[in-house]
């Protein structure tokens, strides 16, 4: 029987915040309220030593350096801060930026507006659809783009779609080799997949607090210290906090909360990650099993990197239904929280960007759902999600209804 209550995974728009994390913040509201910028009273050095703690424990888990964080409101200001603060800042040294067609709206709009003041922008295609290691980027290309007057190169780690994990470690030595910086848009990455900073050899990573069952509104943009100096300017001006680079009264609960839901992430790693792959792997072969016509979009699950670990994230799984409308089938499935295309972009209707960036007709990308499994999901709500596809599939099918939603009104 399908369960009755509703089921969520739709854990790449957003996870739900961890009660743990919510009994770490609770006293930096009423109790522990202090301004962190305040001296010389205990609120506020109470306040301070709550963010240095985190801090520490986020630099920790990351291996960066406490003064390498800045707290943002989350990864669309991150990338903003990276993107406009690099650009502006280095533009007598070059105005020319490369990134990737399928990356985060928050990572092509800032590029965008930059190309309209005169930056020119080379988007990067990635493996297409049919490949095995479809929307994998090959560093070969970023090395072919690079010219002498690039100074910014941005790339995805992980992919909010079809969770495939960018080469990034190779990236940035192409990136270091020609001197260009390499900002890393981490976002669905950081708590899913080990992700040591110092390793991988980006200048700049941004990340957020929602998406690893942390709260909303806080985020970070990890900014390389030492040589070559990474300079850019602040898009958030005021009292001068966080060595100007991002004014703004700290966050105090928000810090608090992202770090203890990184600890809690990075501790259950070895763990869930391993329990989300069965899950997304019952959940395809459930659906396979049932409705033929389901094709796979992003990469192989089994396959892997030279450093052994596997290229898609493994609570990620995004389908085509053949020709069954995404959008038509989320609305007859109530109980079921999927998407369709990309939450975040729910403001530009119509094909995923990143699905035509694998070179997948307009029709087909239509077609498709992305589930994000998480920490919360069971094997029960999979098998449930699977009778609910599989109804909601053939009642759209009984109507004669290709489900088609007309956005042009
Ligand atoms: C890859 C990626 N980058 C950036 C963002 C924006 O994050 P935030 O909601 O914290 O601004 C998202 C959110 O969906 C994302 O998936």
């Amino acid at each position: 029987m399908p369960s009755t209550s509703p089921i969520y995974m739709d854990n790449h728009a957003t996870t739900r915040t961890d009660p743990r994390v919510v009994e770490a913040m609770l006293p930096f509201f009423a109790e522990h309220f202090g301004n962190a910028g305040s001296i010389g009273h205990s609120f506020g050095d109470r306040a301070r030593e709550a963010v240095a703690d985190s801090t520490a424990s986020i630099a920790r888990l990351l291996s960066v350096e406490p003064a390498e964080i800045i707290f943002t409101s989350g990864a669309t200001e991150s990338n903003n801060l990276a993107i406009r603060g690099v650009s502006e800042r280095n533009q007598r040294r070059g105005r020319h930026l490369v990134s990737v067609r399928s990356e985060h709206r928050s990572v092509l709009d800032p590029l965008e507006r930059l190309a309209l003041r005169d930056f020119a922008v080379t988007y990067l295609e990635v493996e297409q659809y049919g490949s095995p290691r479809a929307g994998w980027l090959d560093p070969e290309r970023v090395a072919d783009a690079l010219r002498d007057d690039t100074v910014l190169v941005s790339v995805m780690l992980a992919n909010n779609e079809i969770g495939v994990i960018q080469p990034i470690a190779e990236i940035a030595a192409v990136c270091r080799h020609r001197g260009v910086l390499l900002h890393c848009d981490a976002t669905q990455a950081v708590g899913k997949i080990p992700v040591d900073v110092r390793a991988l050899g980006v200048d700049l990573l941004s990340f957020s607090g929602h998406k690893i069952y942390g709260p909303k509104g806080i985020g970070g943009l990890l900014i390389r210290a030492g040589s070559p100096v990474v300079r850019l300017t602040p898009q958030i001006t005021g009292g001068g906090q966080q060595g100007g680079i991002r004014s703004g009264t700290l966050n105090v609960p928000g810090i608090v909360g992202l770090a203890r839901a990184l600890e809690l992430c990075i501790e259950e790693l070895p763990t869930e990650a391993p329990r989300l792959a069965e899950l997304r792997n019952r959940l395809f072969e459930g659906l396979c099993h049932q409705l033929p016509e389901i094709e796979l979009c992003g990469p192989a699950f089994d396959l892997r990197d030279q450093g052994n670990q596997p290229i898609r994230l493994s609570g990620n799984l995004d389908i085509t239904l053949g020709n069954v409308d995404g959008e038509a089938l989320l609305l007859e499935m109530k109980q079921l929280a999927v998407s369709s295309g990309a939450t975040c972009s729910a403001n530009t209707p119509g094909p995923s960007h990143v699905l035509l960036a694998l070179g997948l007709p307009e029709d087909q990308a239509r077609s498709s759902l992305r589930f994000g499994l998480g920490r919360f999901n069971t094997v029960q709500e999979v098998d449930s999600a699977i009778e609910m596809v599989v109804e909601a599939s053939s009642r759209l099918g009984k109507l004669g209804y290709s489900g088609r939603l007309d956005f042009s009104q």
